[in-house]
């Protein structure tokens, strides 16, 4: 079979800076967003070494501030590589318009991933969002109604002012709306971001923690451990460790042993979006790779990757119920200890 490939495009554009994010993302560089454009072309041009992609993830920053005539630029571009595409997803913010949705559709994208946060309208303030949380219930109905079956909505827990009350109202409310995917982030404080070194801006509170995993898990199968219900193809490809090609400023693209990486600045990406830095990956750095992100999901890895050693501390974790084998692969019971047994099983 054909390997898959994958494509991720990313926008670093930005209506309004939120207090955590840390993306390659501004709101001070909207004049450049048609040089944006001939900038990724030549990029995508220059890499395009696939006939098929098999997904594309359009991420951000905000890809949902750039107008309909970008994306119709962006897909007559990027139709001949699209033939057999499965997925193409877009990340938007929740003020998105209804006719935007509509268009972005007729595009051919089938999945699509909102910013929500919260619903309740202290927590995004504090968290510095621009939206309320009728924009965000409207933002849903509306991608329904413009015809999308895959629908996320980003939720970000462990904050300062969550309480139980909080995290089962939005969980209420996200449950009553035609979704089929929650994508549930623990707050991470940042570099670069106003929050940073702040960590009063946090909870620590494991109960809440769990007690708001464990409801998402009521409605929606964990198949990794910040993701839950209909599997995104794209992501999944990542944890596979299919290669990928990384197209925009501060983009990450991946092949065979090492990953490329864009310039991050947009002035200095629209004037040379070929140069590139990169990263020799080791057999070890590959191997580290598969293990880790294979027990943070549902994916496993093969078990004839680890040499001898590994294979007996493997199977001590096996022995103490923390991982279990099955044809060949090891899976994780629990994706939040990923970390910790695949450093085990490696040293
Ligand atoms: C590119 S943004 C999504 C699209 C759009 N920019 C928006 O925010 O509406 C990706 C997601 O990453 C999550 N995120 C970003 N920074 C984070 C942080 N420091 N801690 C936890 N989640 C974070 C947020 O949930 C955010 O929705
Ligand atoms: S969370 Fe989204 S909207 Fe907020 S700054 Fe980051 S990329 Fe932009």
């Amino acid at each position: 079979m054909k390997k898959r490939k994958l494509l991720y495009i990313h926008i670093p554009f930005c209506d309004s800076k939120c207090n955590y994010c840390a993306f390659n993302s501004y709101t001070n560089l909207n004049h450049l967003k048609k040089e944006y454009f001939d900038a990724i072309k030549k990029q995508f041009l220059f890499e395009n070494d696939t006939k098929d992609y098999y997904t594309v993830f359009i991420g951000g920053g905000t890809p949902s501030t750039m107008s309909v005539t970008f994306y119709e630029k962006l897909f007559s571009l990027l139709s001949p590589y699209i033939k057999k595409v499965k997925e193409i997803t877009i990340e938007c913010n929740p003020n998105t318009s209804k006719e935007w949705l509509k268009e972005i559709k007729n595009f051919g994208v089938n999945r699509i991933s909102f910013g929500v946060q919260s619903f309740n309208e202290n927590k995004l303030k504090f968290l510095n969002r621009n939206h309320s949380p009728k924009q965000a219930i409207e933002a849903i109905i509306s991608a329904k109604e413009a015809g999308f079956e895959n629908i996320n909505l980003d939720l970000i827990y462990s904050t300062a002012i969550d309480t139980e009350e909080l995290l089962n109202n939005d969980l209420k409310t996200a449950f009553s709306l035609p979704i089929n995917h929650i994508s549930a982030y623990s707050l991470t404080i940042e570099k670069n971001t106003k929050w940073e070194n702040d960590y009063t801006k946090r909870q620590e509170n494991e109960e809440l923690e769990i007690n708001f995993i464990n409801k998402i898990k009521e409605k929606f199968l964990q198949y990794e451990i910040s993701n839950f219900g209909n599997q995104c193809l794209h992501n999944l490809g990542y944890w596979e460790g299919l290669e990928y090609t990384g197209i925009g400023a501060g983009a990450v693209g991946f092949k065979k042993n090492y990953r490329y990486y864009t310039q991050t600045d947009v002035n200095k990406y629209i004037k040379n979006p070929i140069k590139y830095t990169y990263e020799k990956l080791s057999p070890q750095d590959l191997k580290k790779e598969k293990v880790f992100l294979g027990l943070r999901s549902i994916l496993g890895f093969e078990k004839n990757i680890l040499n001898e050693n590994e294979k007996e501390r493997a199977e001590i974790l096996i022995n103490e119920k923390k991982l279990y084998e099955k044809e060949g692969k090891i899976y994780s019971f629990d994706f939040l200890l990923a970390d910790a047994l695949s450093a085990y099983i490696l040293e």
